[in-house]
């Protein structure tokens, strides 16, 4: 179903004028659904910014809550004169013949954290609610990509793997991709410059002690960020990004859900618009940095195939023992798992 790329000509003349309609033009698209599972807070932001994107033509919210998912797919419909896009959105509750034939499926069920709860204690709750989505997930879509924002996110991504037996390209876990972009926000307050004129990538687990931002690769328009920082920013740049959930968990008292939406959205657009955009993935490893049976985040090419290649690194000493670490955390998490 995932068609070529159909550029309105009016819109490549006069882009500076149309960048909108370049944007939402559901024609651009057409044929494309996609699901997003969970109508929280991360949920629905994340099927608004898809909505707003126009790569789909068909949006299906789904919940477990009776009324919840209707309410928001309605309520954001009802955005769709004021913003310009033309997808039909639908809301579930809880019934999965609505999904059939999605391309994307994003699976954002479960609890969030609580002040002071690590993603790691969701486990118990989160694992039965992400395999039980799963299976009813491909009961209608066996043919899907799926992307897992639940937590504890690489967890829950190997759960996804094992549990639907699924190509390992079509499962993708979003934490690294959310976390990239933090770290770019915290890097460009300090730099005071455009978090997107930065180029710079977290990998590792999601979780506060796993991830593993990569300040020695960052650059500012290929320029090392490090040559403007001095060593007590850099380390509290990368501090302040390892805990960057955890502190709006604690402001906001649960879980953040603006850029974690925004994060699923941007992959989705890539795999629907076969951008090929490189991301920091959650992804199962076979034998790439050394590693095998284990959903670790590492950078990633997203396309119409999903992921579709990991990219190497040459990570320095340090952030070869870091990955270990992490890869273990992970591993141990995902013995619990059994
Ligand atoms: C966060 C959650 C989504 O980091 O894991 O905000």
């Amino acid at each position: 179903m995932i068609r070529g790329r159909k550029v309105n000509p009016i819109c490549e003349i006069t882009s500076y004028l149309c960048a909108s309609e370049y944007i939402q033009s559901p024609s651009i698209h057409p044929d494309m659904k996609v699901t997003v599972i969970g109508a929280g807070a991360v949920g629905a932001t994340c099927a608004d910014n898809i909505a707003r994107a126009g790569v789909c033509t068909h949006l299906v919210l789904l919940d477990i809550k009776e009324g919840l998912a209707e309410g928001k797919a309605q309520d954001m419909q009802q955005t769709a004169a004021l913003l310009g896009f033309d997808t039909t959105i639908t809301g579930s509750t809880n019934d999965y013949s609505k999904t059939a034939d999605s391309d994307v499926v994003v699976i954002t069920s479960g609890i969030p954290r609580k002040p002071g709860m690590t993603r790691e204690e969701l486990i118990g709750t989160n694992a039965g609610i992400v395999k039980t989505v799963c299976e009813s997930v491909l009961k209608y879509s066996p043919n899907t990509i799926i992307i897992v924002i639940s937590n504890p996110m690489d967890t829950m991504t190997y759960l996804a793997l094992k549990s639907t037996g699924l190509p390992k390209n079509r499962i993708i876990g979003m934490g690294g991709t959310l976390d990239s972009s933090r770290f770019k926000y915290q890097l460009s307050q300090h730099l005071g410059c455009s978090a997107s004129d930065l180029n710079a990538i977290v990998i590792g687990g999601h979780g506060d002690t796993t991830m593993i931002p990569l300040i020695s690769k960052a650059t500012w328009n290929s320029i090392p960020v490090t040559q403007f920082l001095s060593q007590e920013q850099q380390d509290k740049i990368v501090a302040d990004t390892m805990v960057g959930g955890a502190t709006l968990t604690k402001l906001i008292g649960t879980s953040a859900w603006y850029a974690p939406g925004a994060a699923g959205a941007a992959l989705v657009s890539s795999i629907l618009r076969d951008e090929k955009k490189l991301f920091t993935c959650c992804v199962a490893l076979d034998g790439e940095y050394g590693l095998h049976d284990i959903c670790l985040g590492v950078p990633v090419v997203i396309g119409k195939g999903g992921w579709e290649k990991i990219l190497p690194l040459e990570l320095n000493a340090a952030e070869q023992e870091a990955f270990a670490k992490s890869a273990a955390a992970v591993r141990s998490m995902n013995e619990v798992l059994g």
